[in-house]
């Protein structure tokens, strides 16, 4: 077999056989098949797409390029998440130790930001001492103990997509359905998944910014699980303001920690109420309605908090932070917004207060760029909020004076202001399972 043959079948819009596929995952992972290569064939998939056939083998191929994590019987009925990213998406945090609060047990493999969109293993990392680099008898012990466990992902689990991301990040190919659900599946599949509930976000903040494209993602994705067996729902929920208020690795911990005292914002406590009750119904707690209730209860009897503070205990962190979110260490500097005009905030772009987070130094511009934990921003307004001018709008935390000018700039540009209050768009648009 010739990789340019397969380049050239793919660029004519022909189909891939499995063994195609294979041959192509094992000799990128293996370095005999050089990067321009594979940059044109993952050009090639986005403008001719995959078939489900082809999609599925790539998921398979992908997963199987590394080890699989496996769990003893005896931890019991697990569930996970995975969001597709965003901005302000501290849900895992907070859905994590709400279903581990219900008897069912997380171990959540999780990634670190890029560009706009953040990472958990990043907001993690706030916590002092918190440990995300777990060895599989780490991660099993962890769970066992408090029903719960966030790691970051290791370097043996699903390399071809490790390579193949970093990749794509850098020849405009990550926007494809079939490459976006074949490296999120892979993922999932090596990381021994059995219930997932993925969160498909769509919006200015989201990879897909339409929502047609997010149903198609979701519907793929969900597919992809089938065929593995395993029992996939996918919600496909908001992503066009940012999620909560707080944008950046320690500000999302607070307020994460304030939805799980019962005192979080609304948008986030919903969502992640629906997340929690949709990975309980995958694990056979009761009826949908049952399972939201049990995880309001879980949520607002502090249950779930207390699972948080142990987990991360368990992971080597500093718990008093967690009991005390006054202890985090905060930003040397900070400036605000305020609004220019009178009326109703109808839109707040997720991808632009993504951006100026960034700017801030709570994200990376390219994987080597270090994270500044207290930068981002916190809004005071959300989607419909009535404003008058000269109201404090946002506020912006950074260690460097520098930062603002730019931050400044692409963050106010993030809100319009119109006379009519808008219509609400709902947190959770739509689901798709296969169960
Ligand atoms: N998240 C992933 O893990 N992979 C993609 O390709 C896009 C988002």
């Amino acid at each position: 077999m010739r990789m340019v043959d397969l380049i050239a079948k793919k660029r004519n819009g022909e189909a891939l056989s499995r063994d195609e596929i294979r041959f192509f995952i094992e000799g990128y992972t293996n370095g005999t098949i050089p990067d321009y290569q594979a940059s044109a064939f993952t050009m090639a998939v986005c403008f001719r797409g995959m078939t489900p056939d082809e999609t599925a083998a790539l998921t398979m191929a992908m997963a199987d390029s590394g080890d699989r994590l496996e769990f003893p019987d005896l931890i019991g009925a697990r569930a996970d998440k995975h969001s597709t990213g965003g901005v302000g998406d501290k849900t895992t945090l907070v859905v994590a130790p709400i279903v581990a609060a219900c008897g069912v047990k997380v171990a959540k493999m999780s990634g670190r930001g890029l560009g706009h969109t953040g990472g958990t293993t990043d907001k993690l990392s706030a916590i002092p001492g918190f440990r995300t680099d777990l060895s599989t008898d780490e991660i099993v012990s962890v769970v066992r103990g408090c029903g719960l466990c966030v790691a970051g992902s290791t370097a043996e689990l699903a390399p071809a997509d490790k390579k193949l991301y970093a990749l794509r990040d850098v020849t405009a190919t990550v926007d494809s359905i079939p490459l976006i659900a074949a490296s999120i599946m892979s993922k999932k599949i090596a990381a021994g998944a059995q219930n997932l509930v993925l969160d498909v976000k769509t919006g200015s903040g989201a990879f897909m910014k339409r929502s047609s494209d997010a149903r198609a993602l979701a519907k793929t994705m969900v597919e992809i699980g089938k065929r593995q067996g395993l029992r996939v729902t996918a919600l496909i929920t908001n992503m066009d303001a940012p999620l909560g208020y707080a944008v950046g690795n320690t500000l999302e911990v607070i307020e994460a920690v304030q939805t799980l005292q019962g005192i979080g914002p609304e948008d986030l406590t919903e969502l992640c109420i629906e997340l929690a009750a949709q990975m309980l119904l995958l694990c056979e707690q009761g009826t949908l309605e049952e399972c939201r209730s049990k995880a309001k209860h879980a949520l607002y009897s502090g249950l779930a908090l207390e699972r948080l503070i142990w987990m991360v205990s368990a992971q080597g962190g500093d718990s008093s932070v967690i009991t005390d979110t006054s202890l985090f260490r905060k930003s040397r500097c900070f400036r605000s917004i305020k609004a220019r005009s009178d009326g109703y905030i109808r839109r707040i772009d997720a991808e632009k207060c993504g951006t100026a987070a960034m700017l801030l130094g709570a994200g990376r511009r390219t994987k080597d760029d270090v994270i500044h934990l207290a930068a981002g921003l916190v809004l005071d307004v959300k989607p419909g909020s009535a404003i008058r001018s000269g109201d404090r709008i946002a506020t912006l935390f950074s260690e460097n004076e520098d930062a603002f000018a730019d931050a400044v700039n692409v963050l106010g540009d993030a809100f319009e202001v119109s006379d009519v209050a808008p219509k609400p768009i709902p947190m959770v648009i739509d689901s798709i399972s296969n169960v």
